[in-house]
């Protein structure tokens, strides 16, 4: 009996505390999906075949591709550009497509199946923000066919329940803030510099004089990419099943691994270097729960489509050591609303992070905004130019 009632009593508080936690407001961070190389490799000879996601609507009509007579798709010239094949350098592929595409469809069950949002497309609950590149321009719309479960190719279809231009909301390269960028805050860039002459990155350098050695074997030139470039493109090969290159083994493709860990893992904990590189993006997300909080917006869901540059440091700021983040990688930022209080739960890769400074997944605002506020850097622009 006594268990019985423990039961019960057990099943009410949880359910009390599921209930009663009511989702208001889902923020998204992402990195890209899989991509072509941005470094070539000596001697490389990788092909590369890309679907051209983008297909675009002639840009006279801004509200509707209801009665479009066409529209229009790039296509890039077989085996003329830097690779074999027809892609651009940092293309996002068919691969990199689909896993945002799945992750959006992760979110379907999340976010749509539960009443969270409107079962179509509405521009009044979603927001979509992204770097001004094509590889993340393209990952958001993946994502947000997976979301909202429509075809691939909805745009061209006739049936298709969806006629509206979808707003991607970006910014001029050159004062991006959603990523690592130098030039929106130079005193990113001289971290990036001045880490370069730090003690313990020159002892790193020194030990890997061996590694070095080995990869211009394999490359057979002296004139090799930097190691955690060569990494990167290492990365993109094995993304897509394209063979490794001779001599190239699994202990060297561990050791390029651990390379680029290590360059992420010491540029972002090196001295405030994140909070600088993401210092803005977090100061909106704070912004759009304040918003919230004080019924000024109607956007439920915010997805921030970016790079490994971006999600790296947002994470290293709340002291998650993130490495390089995988293709796709996603963070949230969630605002519950529980009798009446608000409270922020933060995830890396669907797993809780305790936000340092909180005693529980569940953070209350209060706390959340006091951490944030005390970790964007304050006057930003002119912290970043004062140095
Ligand atoms: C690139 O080439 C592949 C293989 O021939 C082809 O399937 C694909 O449609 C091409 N991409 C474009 C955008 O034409
Ligand atoms: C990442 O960097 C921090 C700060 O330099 C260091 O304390 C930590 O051990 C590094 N993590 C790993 C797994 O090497
Ligand atoms: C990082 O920022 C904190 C708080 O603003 C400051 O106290 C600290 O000195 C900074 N650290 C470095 C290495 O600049």
């Amino acid at each position: 009996m006594f268990k019985f009632l423990l039961f019960l009593a057990l099943l009410f508080l949880f359910t009390q505390t599921n209930a009663e936690k009511n989702l208001v407001l889902f923020q998204l961070f992402t990195r890209h999906g899989a991509r072509t190389p941005i470094h070539k490799l000596p001697n490389d000879d990788a092909v590369w075949y890309c679907e051209n996601m983008m297909d675009e609507a002639p840009s006279f009509d801004q509200s509707s591709t209801e009665h479009l007579p066409f529209i229009f798709r790039r296509v890039f010239i077989m085996d003329s550009g830097e690779y074999l094949g027809n892609c651009t350098h940092g293309q996002l592929t068919k691969t990199g497509s689909e896993q945002h595409r799945s992750l959006g469809k992760k979110l379907r069950a999340k976010l749509i199946d539960t009443g969270f949002l409107d079962k179509t497309y509405n521009p009044d609950e979603v927001y979509i923000r992204s770097t001004d590149v094509d590889r993340t321009r393209q990952s958001a719309q993946s994502l947000f066919l997976g979301l909202f479960d429509l075809p691939v190719d909805s745009f061209s279809r006739q049936d298709s329940h969806i006629s509206k231009i979808v707003p991607i909301h970006t910014l001029e390269k050159s004062n991006e803030y959603l990523n690592t960028n130098g030039n929106a805050c130079p005193l990113v860039e001289w971290l990036q510099y001045i880490m370069k002459y730090d003690q313990e990155y020159l002892q790193h350098e020194a030990s890997l004089a061996d590694l070095k050695a080995q990869m211009k074997k394999i490359f057979k030139t002296d004139d090799i990419p930097a190691l955690d470039d060569i990494a990167d493109t290492i990365e993109c090969r094995i993304a897509h099943g394209v063979s490794l290159p001779d001599g190239m083994t699994q202990e060297h493709v561990k050791q390029l691994e651990d390379e680029m860990f290590w360059q992420f893992n010491f540029t972002y904990t090196y001295k405030n270097l994140s909070r600088y590189a993401l210092g803005l993006g977090l100061r909106d997300v704070l912004q759009e729960m304040i918003l919230k909080i004080n019924g000024l917006t109607t956007i439920k869901f915010k997805h921030y489509s970016a790079h490994d540059t971006t999600v790296a440091p947002l994470m290293y700021i709340f002291g998650v050591q993130t490495g390089q983040p995988t293709y796709a990688a996603h963070i949230y930022f969630q605002l519950y609303k529980e009798a009446g209080k608000y409270f922020v739960k933060l995830e890396y890769q669907d797993q809780p992070i305790i936000i340092p400074g909180c005693k529980d997944v569940y953070c209350p605002f209060q706390k959340f905004y006091q951490i944030a506020m005390d970790l964007i850097p304050q006057p930003y622009y002119k912290a970043c130019r004062n140095f």
